[in-house]
């Protein structure tokens, strides 16, 4: 739908020092400083965060977080909360990736405290999901999703849910250089677009962003941004260059 802006959003992981994150932070306003018809973000690691919102703070392109913790403050050593990051320049921040619901035990049920404490505190949330090679095969994928997005947003209601994006990242193709087919994609952008109505209405469902991540390049991103439910791009990967992640954002539309 025209009115819904797309957002090309880029997840650095754990790659790149502050003095690297910064200089690709720099590159990449080089790159796309004059973009304006869409929106950008990069997320590097907690400890860039401050020195990349320097760089890029007078740009197009916003910072993002990976994860937070969703108390504000507390004795809960090596955490970060919403309130910080918001502090630290950032506008949103990845939530519940499956890197984190595989190697550190993030849940539905903590991936759904967190998007509150970042709704709380004025984040926009990326709300991933996906479901692995093993559920897909076992023709579980939707049931999969609609369970991951119903607890994941579990005693929210659709005034608070305006700044929610949500990427869908089948587990199966990140890092893997198997990227789901356009068709294959654009099915269950339709799905979560579905369930969003029905849980929370048409307008929300008309109007919130549904990115796709796994595997994209500059040369797989314009057929999938041709696809009518999907509004964007979580990049891992592509991202970590300014060059290739320049490329993806100036895909021909
Ligand atoms: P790749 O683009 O490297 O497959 O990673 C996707 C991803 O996990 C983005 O969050």
């Amino acid at each position: 739908m025209d009115q819904r802006r797309p957002l090309i959003a880029g997840n650095w992981k754990m790659y790149k020092t502050q003095s690297e994150a910064t200089e690709t932070a720099k590159q990449l306003i080089r790159y796309v400083g004059a973009v304006t018809d869409i929106d950008m973000m990069i997320a590097p690691t907690f400890i860039a965060l401050t020195a990349v919102f320097a760089a890029i703070k007078n740009s197009p392109v916003a910072l993002g977080a990976q994860n937070l913790y969703w108390e504000d403050e507390g004795a809960y050593t090596g955490e970060i909360s919403a309130p910080m990051l918001k502090s630290a320049g950032c506008q949103y921040c990845i939530i519940g990736h499956s890197e984190r619901r595989q190697y550190f035990g993030e849940t539905d049920e903590t991936v759904n405290k967190k998007i509150k404490a970042a709704i709380k505190a004025g984040l926009q949330p990326v709300f991933c999901v996906g479901e692995t090679e093993k559920e897909r095969e076992a023709g579980q994928t939707l049931s999969i999703l609609d369970k991951q997005i119903k607890k994941g947003l579990e005693g929210l209601v659709s005034e608070q849910l305006d700044p929610l994006i949500i990427a869908y990242e089948p587990v199966w193709a990140i890092g893997t250089g198997k990227t789901a087919t356009d068709d294959q994609a654009q099915e269950v952008h339709r799905f979560i677009r579905s369930l969003v109505k029905n849980n929370f209405g048409q307008a929300l469902s008309d109007s919130i962003r549904i990115l796709y991540g796994g595997s994209v390049k500059p040369d797989n991103i314009a057929s999938l941004m041709a696809m009518p439910d999907i509004d964007g791009a979580l990049v891992g990967g592509a991202s970590l260059s300014a060059e290739s992640f320049s490329q993806i954002i100036k895909f021909k539309r």
